[in-house]
């Protein structure tokens, strides 16, 4: 692999992902100034994932938009695979899935894929990672998703609708589609091979509840794609289904160099059940744009385009468009070194960490308002 070249698919993220190159490859549309235009007029200031366009690029939003204007409801649907727990990196879709079922009034259909992190990960037991499931939908629910209007499924736990639903998409889809578009080879097992039909079975799902069919839009990161562009909208017509619609993320960096925030590396991953003595340290121990020396630094300037402690403050922790600037400008400046920037973001994620932890706990007591089950 050169310096150049990247790969992302649903199980691997490596190298330095060219976005655009992305969004050509997988035939999407860029997230341009007339459809944000379009959505500030709905949801007010636009929210900031989408100011800085971490949310870069969709598939059908603008016909959500029609939908919707035309007094049609959308359901939103996300979902995690629980092979361990949350980091920060996973909560970026989350965020602005919360902020749309607030500003929408959407329904949110959540699946948790503890059967494909069974099938895919040779360590993971089935009793394990149907637990995380339980313990990352505590990290959903400290999101600040709506009683009422969330509703988080295990696909063990509710493989009785999902399976019905799943056989009915696996039909219309071929092993030579799935290889191709999954990069399934032989020795690929045969739960993997099916399990594309059954996260393809949630964009259905809140048609098939309400008896009508009903628009639905998915915000995820884009290595999720393939399961919308290969599965679920080649088989939406066939099943006289709306085909879902999809809204793309770029990923947050870890804190090593290069490459996206992965639970495989859990010293350049902040998790939110991390205590916020780690994380302090996690973040002491970062990669930067810095140079290698303070006198150099001074004249140089650091390289915040390159510094995941940058981007953590662009993604989730400066909400202040004026602040972030500032933060931008003082390094590159080389006024603002990388220890006192380190210093500043520890403050924010530790507080935020104390918080979350906080409203984690709290949700215990309110899971089973928030599951489905069949
Ligand atoms: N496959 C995803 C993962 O491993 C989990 C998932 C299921 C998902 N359905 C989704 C993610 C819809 C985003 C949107 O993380």
């Amino acid at each position: 692999m050169s310096e150049k070249d990247f790969i992302v698919t649903p199980w691997e993220v490596r190298g330095e992902v060219d976005y655009d190159k992305l969004i050509r490859e997988f035939g999407t549309q860029p997230l341009d100034e007339t459809i944000l235009r379009r959505v500030e007029k709905h949801t007010g200031t636009l929210h900031l994932l989408f100011r800085r366009k971490v949310f870069f690029s969709h598939r059908d939003f603008d016909w959500i938009l029609d939908k919707y204007e035309a007094g049609e409801r959308f359901a939103l649907y996300t979902g995690r695979g629980p092979s361990g727990h949350t980091h920060l990196g996973h909560l970026v879709p989350w965020i602005l899935t919360q902020h749309l079922q607030e500003k929408f009034g959407a329904e949110l259909y959540f699946q948790m894929t503890d059967d494909e992190k069974f099938l895919h990960d040779p360590q993971l037991t089935l009793d394990k990672s149907v637990g995380f499931t339980y313990e990352n939908a505590l990290d959903v629910i400290a999101c600040g998703f709506e009683k009422g209007k969330t509703f988080i499924f295990s696909d063990i736990h509710y493989a009785k609708t999902l399976y019905k639903m799943a056989v009915q998409v696996a039909k219309h889809i071929t092993f030579s589609t799935v290889r191709a578009v999954f990069g399934f080879t032989e020795s690929t097992n045969i739960g993997m091979i099916f399990f594309p039909s059954i996260q393809a079975v949630p964009c259905f799902l809140p048609s098939i509840l309400k008896g009508k069919n009903i628009p639905v839009l998915i915000p995820a990161a884009i290595d999720q794609d393939s399961y919308w562009r290969g599965v679920a909208r080649e088989v939406a017509p066939k099943l006289g289904f709306y085909k879902p619609a999809q809204l793309h993320s770029k990923f947050l960096p870890g804190l090593g160099k290069g490459g996206k925030m992965s639970a495989s590396e859990p010293d350049t991953a902040i998790f939110t059940v991390d205590p916020p003595e780690e994380a302090a340290k996690k973040i002491m121990n970062a990669y930067t744009g810095g140079r290698a020396t303070v006198e150099e630094q001074r004249k140089l300037g650091g390289q915040p385009d390159i510094c995941p402690v940058y981007y953590y403050y662009h993604m989730l922790f400066e909400a202040e468009d004026t602040k972030l600037r500032e933060i931008y400008v003082s390094c590159k400046s080389g006024n603002l070194l990388c220890g006192e920037c380190k210093a500043n973001l520890t403050r924010k994620v530790t507080s935020f960490l104390v918080e979350h932890q906080k409203k984690r706990e709290k949700a215990r007591d309110h899971l089973q308002d928030y599951i489905l089950r069949d």
